[in-house]
C-alpha cells in the first residue's frame, strides 16, 4: 500500500482509493472536507466521494491518477499547459459563483491533479463566503507563470469589476484577457 504524509493527514492507496485519515487536532478539517467534497460531488471537478468515517476521522476517496499541476507545467509545452490553466480557471469561476472558497488558488502546486479530467484535492480549509476569491487567488497563480505558459496578465481593472458582482460577461472579459 502507498502511503503519502500531508501536514493535517496520512493518505492511503489501494484499489484505485484514496483513504484521507485526519490527525485527531485536525477533526474540523475533516468535516469541513467531508461537506466540501459532498457539495461538489455533481462537479466532475473532485474526486468521487465513497464514504466517511467520523470516529476514525477518515474519508474514502476516489484516487485521481494524473499529475500534479506543478509537472505538468514542466512537462509540457505552452499549449497543452493553455488549454489545462483555462480548464483551472472555469473551475475556480465555478467555485466563485457556488460561493466557495477554496483556498490556497495562489499556489495550487499539488492541490490540481491533471489526468484524464482536471481534478481539484483536499477541500479541508475551504469555506462558505459572499465574497470568494478562489480566480482572483488563481491569476495571481498565473502571473508567476506568465511567461512559460505565454500569457498575458490582465489589467487590475478588469479583476476589480469582475469581483463586484461575478457575472459571466465579467468573467470571459478576464478570461479572454489572460488567453488571448
Ligand atoms: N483523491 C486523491 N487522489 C490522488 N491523490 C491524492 C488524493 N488525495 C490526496 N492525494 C495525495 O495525498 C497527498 C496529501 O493529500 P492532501 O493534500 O489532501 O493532504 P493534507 O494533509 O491536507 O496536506 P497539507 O497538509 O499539505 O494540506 C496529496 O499531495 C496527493 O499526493
Ligand atoms: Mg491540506
Amino acid at each position: 500500500m502507498l502511503t503519502l504524509k500531508g501536514k493535517h493527514s496520512t493518505v492511503y492507496v489501494e484499489n484505485g482509493k484514496a483513504i484521507k485519515v485526519f490527525k485527531p487536532q485536525f477533526k474540523y478539517n475533516f468535516w469541513k472536507e467531508v461537506r466540501y467534497l459532498t457539495v461538489l460531488q455533481s462537479q466532475k471537478f473532485v474526486p468521487k466521494l465513497f464514504s466517511f468515517n467520523p470516529s476514525e476521522l477518515s474519508i474514502e476517496m476516489e484516487f485521481v491518477d494524473g499529475v500534479f499541476i506543478r509537472d505538468f507545467i514542466k512537462e509540457s509545452d505552452s499549449e497543452e499547459i493553455r488549454t489545462i490553466l483555462e480548464r483551472c480557471l472555469d473551475i475556480c469561476y465555478r467555485l466563485d459563483r457556488m460561493r466557495i472558497q477554496k483556498e490556497e488558488m495562489n499556489h495550487p502546486w499539488k492541490h490540481i491533479i491533471v489526468g484524464d479530467r482536471v481534478v481539484f484535492i483536499d477541500f479541508e480549509r475551504a469555506y462558505d463566503t459572499p465574497n470568494p476569491s478562489n480566480v482572483t487567488q488563481f491569476v495571481t497563480f498565473l502571473r508567476s507563470i506568465a511567461d512559460l505558459a505565454e500569457i498575458n496578465i490582465p489589467p487590475v481593472d478588469l479583476l476589480k469589476e469582475y469581483k463586484k458582482y461575478y457575472s459571466f460577461r465579467n468573467y470571459i472579459a478576464l478570461k479572454r484577457s489572460v488567453f488571448s
